[in-house]
């Protein structure tokens, strides 16, 4: 039933901070009812190229960051076109949004103005139905919470490059509960941490919380990250198992790529037969991005060769796009899709890429970006959508920790009713063991 309390009356924005300390673009929903909902667009580093576009300024001000333009849209084109449309339609709306910008990329708008009403708008159906957003999303279905992936070295495009793969996570495959999975890594990270500061090599954090990465070699941080499960009474492998996101395009292209901190130059072949011979040492689970986007050809033959044994997540190479998916589906590349919103741009956009990961029998991760805020919606719709798998970073600084604290509070909400996902959401497992309860 559509009654005038469900329409949109206003959408404001404002220009707010994100976690590296530079300008996102916050947005506001507002229904004739009074219902209001609120969402803030984060920001990648080491972003794909067929990523939605996040509208800068350009210009002396903030770095070229600014997001006045952005903000502009929002108030000035967004507002307007929007008003009187039905919250509760999110296919409506979202069409509506992109159909306005008109492009692609979403390069008009800008994809961070489209990406925070569109949540905005969601979020304001969820206050208006009286339901927290994660139940609104997931209707009367039961509910389950996500296995997180959390970073204990940061590296990559997110630590100047210290060393080469961007994101060293422990995954505690063998938790029974999300709470029990963030007692595990608390332990793990502060192992992590004493391990550092006695060998003299503790120099603060990366942007996603993960220790700043002073190691000789990549496969320094490995042995690192067993020692410190150990360290905290776990188990590798059984217990907790070790993901990683190489984010290869960071430092390759057209199959050649140069690992900065070894002094060594690769192609596609000697990439991949580095990295399964990580998988054969290493408690390994998932593996993001292990070859460039541009590289299809290596992330088929990289499934083909360890697709039964491992999770392969595509970031930069799915950029959550339905299209990309189907297409890696057809030709055998990844068994599983990282999901940030603002890759797509819209809500609804995002939702096609994760079916479209569903049908293809994948795993699906829903992800953060190395720019955050409080805002913790993707907490909500990795519930709300049984995604089965998160990844917001490290165990550190609160633009993470806001979501998976989040992740506890939904978790006490649902009592005994509260499922984890555990070690069947991994993609490459088999994908009957994924599906929706
Ligand atoms: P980004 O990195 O948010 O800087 O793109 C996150 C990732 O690669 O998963
Ligand atoms: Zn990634």
């Amino acid at each position: 039933m559509t009654t005038r309390a469900h329409l949109i009356d206003q959408v404001t924005a404002r220009r707010v901070w994100d976690s590296r300390g530079r300008p996102t673009v916050e947005a506001e929903v507002r229904l004739g009812g009074g219902a209001a909902g609120r969402a803030i667009a984060p920001a990648g580093a080491s972003t794909g190229s067929g990523e939605a576009v996040d509208l800068r300024d350009g210009g002396a001000a903030f770095g070229g960051y600014d997001v006045t333009g952005a903000v502009r849209h929002v108030e000035r084109e967004i507002g307007p076109a929007l008003r009187g449309h039905d919250a509760a339609d999110q296919a409506g709306l979202d069409r509506a949004l992109a159909d306005l910008d008109g492009t692609a990329d979403k390069s008009r708008l800008g994809g961070n103005a489209l990406i925070a009403v569109s949540l905005a708008a969601l979020h304001a159906a969820a206050a208006a139905a009286g339901r927290p957003l994660w139940r609104h999303v997931l209707g009367d279905r039961p509910a389950r919470l996500p296995l997180p992936e959390i970073q204990i070295f940061g590296g990559g495009a997110h630590a100047g490059r210290r060393v080469d793969v961007q994101d060293f996570m422990v995954v505690p495959v063998g938790a029974s509960t999300f709470a029990e999975s963030l007692d595990w890594t608390a332990d793990i990270y502060r192992a992590a941490g004493v391990r550092m500061a006695e060998a003299g090599r503790l120099s603060g954090v990366a942007d996603e919380g993960g220790y700043w990465p002073a190691f000789d070699t990549n496969e320094e941080a490995l042995e690192c990250l067993v020692r410190a499960i150990e360290d905290a009474g776990r188990i590798p492998g059984d217990e907790v198992a070790i993901a990683l996101d190489v984010a290869a395009s960071e430092f390759g292209s057209a199959g050649r790529y140069r690992l900065g901190l070894e002094g060594r130059d690769l192609d596609g072949d000697g990439l991949a037969e580095l990295l399964i011979g990580w998988l054969d040492r290493y408690p390994i689970v998932s593996i993001e991005d292990p070859l460039g986007e541009d590289d299809a050809r290596g992330m088929q033959r990289f499934t083909a060769a360890v697709g039964d044994r491992v999770q392969i997540v595509g970031d930069d190479y799915l950029v959550t796009s339905a299209r990309r998916v189907e297409r890696a589906a057809r030709d055998g590349a990844c068994n599983a899709l990282l999901v940030k919103p603002n890759q797509a741009g819209t809500v609804t956009e995002t939702r096609a890429a994760f079916d479209a990961a569903r049908s293809a029998g994948y795993g699906t991760i829903v992800s953060a970006r190395s720019g955050e805020t409080e805002d913790v919606t993707i907490v909500h719709l990795a519930v709300g959508w049984g995604a089965g798998q998160l990844k917001v970073g490290s165990f550190s600084r609160s633009e993470r920790m806001a979501k998976w604290n989040e992740g506890l509070r939904i978790e006490s909400a649902l009592g005994d009713a509260a499922a984890f996902a555990g070690r069947a959401a991994l993609g490459g497992a088999d994908p009957a063991a994924r599906s929706l309860a």
